[in-house]
């Protein structure tokens, strides 16, 4: 790894002493240990593969590096003509995948930067908890490149999350591909088919990706329907957008075993509602395309840590915390992240989150650094899949909302009444805002359409800070923009907005 400082702090014998350790730098790791260098910590950060961890190299970032690609594509392709842009679109793949290469190179060199400019010690190495307690400090081995054993007094423990493996699925890094294969820096074949299991947000964003650049991309879910967190109206419309760029969306289906047939693959399934003891007799239907992505979940890593020896508990690899300061049951042990049983879904930004409160809690802890103990809020998470037109939501969904006895108003508008969509081409899609009647507090919402990951994040912060519909109806957004959409949909929640037709509430 270039431009990373080697360890350099004050020798005790064979052991370098540290303030805190962080295992793992992936958003949640590399994150912690800025934060607390900026407290004034000496930090130790090991980092087994590359920094930024599944988000910059397999994850977040090549994929929206793909993506920004794929909706270049779409754009001149459904607008260009109208919009007097009369151009021959021709992908060139293996450029799309230098440039998604390129950008995760230099996001990773930014983070080595920032690391070193922290005067954090970044070891290259598998780091493991041998012993100790939370008065004496923990040892901690480190084994690859760099070899070392170091103490540290509190120690983070943000070793993320792998994707799921399951026997049968014959996954074998060749023709059947998980989203690790498929974001490879030497991936450069757009398939001329593509099957892929698991219609959930990995599943959708390859779906997506891969249709536009070409492939006939076939998907085949064990659910009743893709993406099942996000709101049935949303839903449905990314269904028709994927069906519209020729992707089959094939939902309860049960895949039994996939394998590589030398020319490409095929998978067996049979009905989702089949019960298990009758699967054998059951009709089967089979699948066939070029490659396989496998995209039905991920696995937290947390085996060689040493935790056993701690008593520290894992539930299917996931480590036990205390929810609200995610500290173990080992004092001053910390879980963030992907690898933590937290509760919180698997995001970048909850890691980097959940990354700041056990900063906070593991400095205030030794005394001595400006930092206050901390509780996590898991209420407001925004969440985001970046299909095109993008899908962004935030709290509770009307179906839940209901089951919460919640008297719900709901407003909704179209992106094809704002102006500045229109001027766009735009048009698809709607933000849909969701209110307590009794309070007009913003309780969750759902958009898909152009921008819907910015604009959830303003109503993510009116969440936040217990806001009103009319608190975001009466704060003035500039025109024209997309934002407009956030004050019409709060509007339309009580039948007040402008370009559209509703019931106001006072007739
Ligand atoms: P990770 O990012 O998994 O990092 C853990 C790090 O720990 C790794 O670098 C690993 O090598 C290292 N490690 C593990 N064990 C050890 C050890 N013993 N010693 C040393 N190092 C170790 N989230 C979003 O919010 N937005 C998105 O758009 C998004 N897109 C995604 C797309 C894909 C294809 C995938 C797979 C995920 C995506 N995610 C997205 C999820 C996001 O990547 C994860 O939630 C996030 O990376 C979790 O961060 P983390 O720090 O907990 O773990
Ligand atoms: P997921 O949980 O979103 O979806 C997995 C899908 O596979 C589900 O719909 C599930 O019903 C289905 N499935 C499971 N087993 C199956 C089987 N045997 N046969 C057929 N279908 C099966 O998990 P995914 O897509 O792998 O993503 C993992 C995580 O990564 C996400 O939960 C999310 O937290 C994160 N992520 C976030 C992104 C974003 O924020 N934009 C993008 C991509 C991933």
């Amino acid at each position: 790894m270039k431009n990373i400082r080697k360890a350099k702090i004050v020798d005790i014998g064979m052991n370098k002493i540290y303030d805190l350790a962080v295992i793992g730098g992936g958003p949640g790791g590399y994150h912690a240990a800025i934060r607390a260098a900026q407290y004034g910590a000496k930090v130790a950060l090991i980092e087994k593969n590359k920094l930024g961890g599944t988000c910059l190299n397999v994850g977040c970032i090549p994929t929206k590096a793909l993506y920004a690609s794929a909706e270049m594509i779409h754009r001149i392709k459904e607008h260009g003509e109208e919009f007097g842009v009369i151009t021959d679109i021709k992908l060139d793949f293996a450029k799309a995948v230098e440039r998604k290469n390129r950008v995760v190179e230099e996001l990773v060199g930014g983070i080595e930067a920032l690391e070193k400019a922290w005067k954090n010690d970044v070891y290259k190495g598998f780091g493991k908890i041998i012993g100790g307690n939370a008065e004496d400090g923990y040892e901690i081995s480190i084994e690859g490149e760099d070899n070392a054993t170091i103490t540290a007094r509190r120690v983070i423990i943000a070793t993320g999350s792998a994707p799921a493996l399951i026997p049968a699925f014959n996954i074998d890094h060749d023709r059947i591909l998980t989203s690790d294969d498929i974001l490879n820096p030497n991936f450069k074949i757009v398939p001329k088919s593509l099957l892929i299991i698991g219609a959930g947000v990995i599943g959708c964003e390859f779906a997506n990706i891969f249709a536009t650049f070409g492939s006939k991309v076939t998907m085949l879910e064990y659910l009743p329907t893709p993406i099942a967190t996000e709101e049935p109206m949303v839903i449905k419309e990314l269904q028709k957008k994927l069906e519209s760029l020729g992707v089959e969306i094939h939902v309860s289906q049960n895949v039994l075993s996939v394998e590589n047939t030398g020319s490409g693959v095929r998978a067996t399934t049979c009905s989702a509602e089949v019960p298990r003891d009758q699967i054998d007799s059951a009709e089967k239907s089979y699948f066939e395309a070029e490659y396989c992505l496998v995209s039905i979940g991920r696995v937290r890593k947390s085996e060689g840590l040493g935790l056993e020896n701690l008593g520290i508990e894992t539930i299917r690899g996931a480590i036990k915390i205390n929810v609200k300061t995610t500290e173990t049951s080992a004092k001053g042990i910390y879980a963030i992240g992907d690898v933590a049983a937290s509760g919180a879904p698997m995001l970048a930004h909850v890691a980097y989150y959940m990354a700041d409160v056990a900063v906070a809690n593991a400095l205030s802890s030794l005394g001595g650094f400006p930092a206050k103990p901390r509780e996590t809020d898991y209420s407001v998470i925004p969440a985001t899949i970046f299909t095109y037109p993008n899908i962004g939501s935030v709290g509770l969904r009307r179906k839940q909302a209901k089951e919460q006895g919640i008297d719900v108003a709901m407003g909704r508008f179209p992106f094809s009444s704002l102006s500045k969509a229109k001027c766009m081409g735009e048009e698809d899609g709607f933000l849909l805002i969701l209110a307590d009647k009794k309070t007009s507090k913003i309780i969750g919402a759902s958009c898909i359409g152009t921008e819907a990951p910015e604009l959830i994040a303003e109503i993510a912060l009116a969440m936040k800070n217990g806001l009103t519909v009319h608190d975001i109806a009466d704060t003035i957004h500039s025109h024209p923009t997309i934002s407009e959409i956030v004050c019409e949909a709060a509007e339309d929640v009580f039948g007040l907005a402008i370009h559209r037709k509703g019931r106001p509430v006072f007739h």
